[in-house]
């Protein structure tokens, strides 16, 4: 049973008891509206004491059952609050750890409420572009008052109970044990009539529409491409000037309307694509995982100091290998550093600080390192020097240590195989700045063991990152899927673009960041190299030259100041650069090519949709599980924007088969081999079906 009943003297408890968090699930609802009904049919008992057991009250909707018939069930939540609150006698709700959501909705539809200090209260709905959609809009103002309420509902935060201690949304705080100081509570209470409800208190504030209409102006600048947030500004204006009932409705109606946008359709997508991340079909949920109570990383440059501050910010201690001491001097400097520009930003105290400094530790010995649990390798991207550190970690880690490469291209079956242990072998690939990026790709090599996927995945959690599972190819998801965006990037330059142009209007489309100024900021020279690898290795696969005419002057990007933009020292911003547009239209020349004016459309319509392709390879290849993964390592890692859900999730919205007409007609442009659909795209398209 996922909701009990039980009878103490003559009060009833019902006790909700749905692990994790008593998410109000078909049985749990059904078990609550038994519980109330049984209580008011029995004359001995006088009221009714509603508790959470386990970690809290109650943290709203039961997610397991999102998109499923039972979702939609009667009793619905409103109904089950409808019931509560028409109880003849009083319901009290007993809050300990979480009420959020609909959690909090139905303790609002209890008659008192009493909690312990230490419980968070939220409506968090907003943070999946929803509003809350069973009264909580309505009942929170009316309990807490009109600008606290808002706040709560457009931030989607939690608050203390302690907090909200002398609100009327609690009648009671309880010292000791909750069930027993609210069975007192409810004693006290249980002929008390009529029995208070929250739907009859008036919300009181002094020129409510002027504050409201303060309300719309903020949050419509802050919510951005998001509907959600003024919707709750509506909602919540509609509890002060109608009629509760009329307010319900108002509520109600707003819930449908957000439901069906497509951006809260992708921030629902991506909260499950997260769950769904990390699930791996073949390796069972319950596999036993290897202990990570000790790290070593092998190189202290940009990717290594990033990776060895991860460790120490969540507690482990690491130790960071450099081959010479002046480098290792350095890269533990700049981890320094990083820390006291974060100490400066308030984001961190000075005891903070010196705890995670004092957890990281160096060395220019592999015999310092053999006894960890994990080694991740992060020197130069080159097989040879790959192969060496390989090769000598074999020699010193213990049995069973993880053996990690945070390779961004090179082949991890073939760094597993400079190891006796190929099985203790895995691609962990962080993204740069690495203690700030949220994505991990995690590569699984032909031969790793499920043991060691499952407790790197489990360690990508323990470190706050969004853990996807890649299979080896050049790129993996993210890097492999870039190519083929930063390639119509160039032969966009080549046909009448120029960088800001088509920076700016993927920007519009929502990117953090245009193609042009990312390569400025990773480096110009990085994806050099990688062309000069393929055009010996795929001599097929045709590159605009624009990029390497860039790098053959220089200009490398921000680390030179000078890139696809001019930069001035000390300061970011880029400049359009005279000489390299000069130099871009000089090479279309040169190729015969009559520069035209190219749509916003087109751009956009040629970066995102060759990122699509791609992704629909990747998928059909098997190197991402699912659609969602893919979406998740552009969201986490890439700038996509989240409204539009991740680049296989937007494809989708658009309706494949327009993706696919669109691929056809810039097939007639001069490029027709970048636009070969992926056969899954085209088999998609013509099922009318999705790629999620
Ligand atoms: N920079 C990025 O954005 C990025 C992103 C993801 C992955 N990567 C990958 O991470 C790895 C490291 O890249 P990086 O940007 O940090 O390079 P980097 O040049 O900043 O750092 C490499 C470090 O490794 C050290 N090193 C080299 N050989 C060594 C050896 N034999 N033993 C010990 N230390 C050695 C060097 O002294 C240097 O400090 C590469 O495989 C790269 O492809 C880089």
């Amino acid at each position: 049973m996922t909701a009990t009943y039980r009878e103490q003297g003559d009060i009833a408890v019902i006790t909700l008891n749905n692990p994790p968090v008593n998410g109000l699930g078909y049985e749990t609802r059904k078990g609550i509206v038994d519980g109330i009904h049984r209580a008011n049919d029995n004359d001995a008992i006088k009221a009714i004491v509603m508790v959470g057991d386990g970690k809290g009250f109650s943290g709203g909707a039961d997610i397991r059952e999102f998109n499923t018939p039972k979702a939609l069930q009667e009793p619905w939540l409103q109904t089950v609050i409808r019931i509560v609150e028409d109880s003849a006698k009083p319901v009290i709700a007993a809050i300990h750890g979480v009420a959020m959501g609909g959690g909090l909705e139905l303790a609002l539809g209890c008659h008192y409420r009493v909690a312990v200090a230490g419980a968070q209260i939220a409506l968090p709905e907003v943070k999946l572009g929803i509003l809350p959609g069973a009264g909580g809009t309505q009942r929170l103002p009316r309990v807490l008052g009109l600008e606290p309420a808002l706040n709560m509902i457009i931030s989607g935060n939690p608050v203390m109970s302690e907090k909200l201690a002398n609100t009327r949304l609690f009648d009671q705080m309880i010292q000791g044990d909750l069930i027993e100081g609210a069975i007192a509570f409810a004693k006290k209470m249980a002929d008390a009539r009529p029995l208070p409800k929250v739907r009859d208190i008036k919300i009181k504030y002094p020129n409510a529409d002027g504050y409201l209409q303060f309300a719309r102006n903020t949050v419509r600048t802050v919510a951005g491409p998001f509907p959600a947030p003024l919707k709750c500004v509506e909602a919540v204006a509609a509890a002060v000037s109608k009629k509760f009932d009329d307010g319900l409705k108002v509520e109600r109606d707003l819930f449908l309307e957000l439901v069906q946008t497509t951006e809260s359709k992708a921030l629902r997508h991506a909260f499950f694509g997260e769950r769904a991340a990390s699930k791996i079909p073949d390796v069972p949920a319950d596999t036993p995982l290897r202990p990570v109570r000790a790290a070593a990383v092998i190189g202290a440059g940009t990717m290594g100091g990033g990776i060895a501050m991860n460790f120490a910010n969540a507690g482990i201690p690491v130790k960071v290998l450099e081959a010479k001491q002046e480098a290792l001097d350095k890269g533990l400097s700049t981890i320094r550093k990083n820390y006291e520009n974060s100490m400066k930003k308030g984001k961190l105290t000075q005891e903070q600080l010196e705890k995670r400094m004092g957890l990281i530790s160096g060395t220019m010995s592999y015999e310092d390192i053999g006894q960890a649990d994990i080694v991740i390798e992060a020197v130069f991207e080159d097989m040879g020097v790959k192969e060496t550190v390989f090769k000598k970690l074999d020699e010193v880690m213990k049995p069973g240590a993880i053996l990690a490469s945070n390779t961004s291209t090179l082949d991890v079956d073939k760094i597993a195989a400079f190891t006796k242990r190929p099985q203790d072998v895995i691609g962990t690939h962080f993204f740069s700045p690495a203690n700030v990026m949220k994505l991990l790709e995690i590569v699984r090599g032909a031969k790793t063991a499920k043991d060691v996927l499952a407790t790197t995945m489990a360690l990508a959690k323990t470190i706050r990152k969004t853990g996807v599972v890649s299979g080896v190819c050049d790129g993996f998801i993210g890097n492999r899927m870039v190519e083929q965006y930063i390639r119509q990037a160039g032969f966009l330059l080549e046909e009448g673009c120029l960088p800001e142009q088509v920076d700016k209007a993927i920007e519009k489309f929502g990117f953090a960041m245009g193609p042009f100024r990312m390569s400025d900021l990773a480096g110009n020279d990085i994806g050099w190299y990688i062309r000069k690898r393929r055009y010996v290795e795929k001599p097929e696969v045709t590159y605009s030259k624009v990029a390497d005419l860039l790098c053959e002057k220089g200009r490398f990007g921000q680390k030179t100041s000078a890139g696809w933009y001019d930069y001035k020292p000390g300061d970011r911003k880029a400049y359009p650069s005279e000489e390299v547009n000069q130099m871009i239209v000089a090479h279309s020349k040169d190729l015969g090519i009559e520069r035209r004016k190219i749509s916003d459309l087109e751009i956009i319509e040629r970066l995102v949709y060759a990122l699509v392709n791609e992704g629909a390879l990747i998928l059909e290849e098997g190197i991402a599980l699912r659609a969602s993964d893919i979406d998740m390592v552009y969201l986490t890692g890439y700038g996509f924007p989240l409204f539009r859900g991740g680049p296989m999730f937007y494809a989708d919205t658009v309706g494949l088969s327009n993706v696919l007409m669109a691929m056809h007609r810039y097939a007639k442009g001069r490029h027709p081999e970048a636009w070969v659909p992926a056969p899954l795209l085209s088999k998609l398209a013509a099922e009318n079906k999705t790629f999620n």
